[in-house]
């Protein structure tokens, strides 16, 4: 291929991230070879434990400097905590990536994969068919609920008082929205739920509700509907299948994202992308799993959710039949057939290498 490569910046961070970044790689790589893409991989090592425990700090002084330039970034997972407190190893990493470089969706598809136990059955007890449940949901990644604003007074008197402000502007708002409009508008379905908290929570939800609805006049294709976020996850559990694309603040998308995805059985196999639709940053795509450390240097961690998580990387740059063609290799080698390479959490004995290898083999 003569087009300037893909530029990657590779950062597998702790415990089963460096079991499962490299699986993604072996995936990333066959679809490459397949489709004519050429690939630069950079690979770094900060934004882990290790690093923090050699230099003080979970990131270099010209991180930005050393990956601000490529045009995505595939993640692993951070955190170890028996050496380094969580809030220290996720706030001064990953969440400094989120913020710096604006990446305002955190997308996460929640699909019931063929060969994947569901753990939910249907109201009249018959199960889920394979791809039945398949929502995309969107998470607003940079204000709302999650802000630096607010603080605590009188502490430790009988007067202690402490307040955290929610932020929502306009921009803000607006832009997660329309993004989320978009992608309803491109699935077959067309159909966006917001959730929201406008009866309880006063003044921010019913501004949040009130764009949706200003917005709604430029999609007049897409079906629009909204629930409070307490029922919303109660429907989430007794009729995963009925949404589409579910869009929400940043804190009720954390909850919805770690739901739909366990709607759909093990974390194993879940991805994500953050993401700056304007590509005025590096996006990042990352499992939504965590480290694990009580399964981590056994290789036998799912790679599934790292390698779907390159395959939306791929998509993100422009490459969707590569995408398209991972995923298919997903449910070839995760339907139900003698033989297939398990890993545990899927109920069998293979290793984190197996799967990828037999991922990589169908592309
Ligand atoms: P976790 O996601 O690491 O593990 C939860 C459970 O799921 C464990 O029993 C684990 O063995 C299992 N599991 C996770 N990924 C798996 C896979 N690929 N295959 C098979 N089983 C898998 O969440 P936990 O234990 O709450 O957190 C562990 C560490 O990871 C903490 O330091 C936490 O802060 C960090 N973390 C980092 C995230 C990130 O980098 N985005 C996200 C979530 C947690
Ligand atoms: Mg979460």
């Amino acid at each position: 291929p003569s087009a300037s490569p893909l530029r990657i910046a590779v950062l597998a961070g702790d415990g089963i991230g460096q079991e499962v970044v490299p699986e993604g790689l072996r995936v990333l790589d066959a679809a490459a070879r397949r489709f004519g893409i050429a690939l630069q991989l950079d690979h770094f090592d900060f934004a882990s434990c290790d690093y923090y425990l050699r230099h003080g700090e979970m990131l270099p002084a010209n991180w930005k400097e050393q990956i601000g330039g490529h045009d995505a970034i595939l993640f692993g997972a951070v955190g170890w905590p028996q050496t380094v407190p969580d809030h220290v190893s996720l706030w001064g990493s990953l969440l400094q990536f989120r913020r710096e470089f604006d990446q305002y969706v955190n997308l996460r598809p929640a699909k019931l994969m063929p060969g994947v136990h569901a753990p939910l059955i249907k109201r009249d007890g018959s199960a889920y068919a394979p791809g039945e449940i398949d929502m995309l949901i969107v998470r607003e990644n940079t204000e709302g609920e999650y802000s630096s604003i607010g603080g605590r007074m009188f502490a430790g008197t009988e007067r202690e008082v402490v307040i955290q402000e929610t932020v929502m502007s306009r921009i803000g708002v607006d832009r997660v929205l329309r993004y989320a409009f978009e992608l309803a508008r491109s699935r077959p379905r067309k159909h966006l739920t917001s959730a929201t908290k406008s009866n309880g929570i006063s003044i921010t939800m019913p501004y949040w509700d009130e764009r949706v609805q200003a917005m709604s006049a430029d999609y007049p294709d897409v079906m629009r509907d909204q629930f409070h976020i307490d029922i919303l996850t109660a429907h989430f559990v007794q009729r995963p299948h009925t949404f589409d694309v579910v869009v929400a603040s940043n804190l009720f998308g954390d909850i919805l994202s770690d739901l739909g995805p366990a709607c759909c059985g093990t974390i194993g196999i879940a991805p994500s992308a953050n993401l700056n639709p304007e590509r005025r940053f590096p996006s990042l795509f990352e499992p939504v799993h965590g480290s694990a450390p009580d399964i981590a240097g056994k290789g036998i961690a799912n790679p599934i959710a790292q390698i779907w998580s390159a395959a939306l990387m791929l998509d993100f740059l422009g490459h969707r039949e590569a995408h398209d063609a991972i995923l298919r290799a997903i449910e070839t080698v995760l339907a139900p057939k003698s033989g297939a390479p398990r890993t545990p959490d899927l109920g069998g004995t293979a290793t984190t290498a197996d799967l990828g290898r037999a991922v990589a083999e169908c592309i």
